[in-house]
């Protein structure tokens, strides 16, 4: 993940890291800088979930975005249930993981970062976790204005016909090529 001014990379959050300095933009966004300052570290260490930040300068280990990921599971309706599955009709949660939180600095969004964050969360949770762990889905409950982002990486939104402020999303990772 690199870019003219920077070189980024994706590593687990650890002790030191320089946490304070990561700016949305919005009020609406403060719980996600909030999260990465005071609970993230912590519920890495104690595997509750896990963070990856984006730093290009070890040194000072400047953080410009997050993601955490946890074990989740969706229930889905009939419709949306994978048909393929034996006796699919008698289940109704199915094993996923979730995106958590997941940010990218104000003055780098829209370059492509949030992307590539979701490519490498997706090609963990394909081909590092599904083979060993049973594990379907990618869920996330994202916020309103991130709804075309997600879709444009292929989540699909929970038919649901109450309004919700975040509306839980999911990607069948069986089906990702
Ligand atoms: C949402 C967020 C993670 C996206 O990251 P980003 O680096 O800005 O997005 P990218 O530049 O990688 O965009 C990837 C694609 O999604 C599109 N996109 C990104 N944000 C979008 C938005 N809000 N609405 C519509 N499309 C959007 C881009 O245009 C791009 O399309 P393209 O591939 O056709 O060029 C980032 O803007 C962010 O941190 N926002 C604040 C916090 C937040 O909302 N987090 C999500 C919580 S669920």
């Amino acid at each position: 993940m690199s870019s003219t001014q920077h070189n980024f990379q994706l590593r687990p959050i650890q002790a030191g890291d320089n946490l304070s300095k990561l700016s949305l933009g919005k009020e609406s966004h403060t719980p996600l800088k909030i999260f990465l300052r005071k609970a993230a570290l912590n519920f890495h260490q104690h595997n509750i979930a896990k963070t990856y930040v984006l730093v290009d300068d070890e040194v000072s280990a400047r953080v410009w975005g997050y993601v955490t990921l946890m074990s989740s599971e969706i229930i889905l309706n009939e419709n949306q249930r994978p048909q393929e599955i034996y006796a699919s009709s008698r289940y109704e949660a199915f094993p996923a993981v979730k995106i958590a939180r997941l940010a990218i600095d104000k003055t780098l969004q829209g370059q492509g970062y949030g992307k590539d964050i979701l490519e490498w969360t997706v090609t963990l949770a394909r081909d590092k976790i599904s083979p060993h762990i049973g594990c379907r889905f990618l869920v996330v409950d994202a916020k309103q204005d991130s709804i075309a982002f997600y879709e444009k990486a292929g989540f699909s939104l929970f038919s649901t016909e109450v309004p919700d402020e975040h509306p839980p999303m999911f990607l069948d990772l069986y089906h990702v090529t």
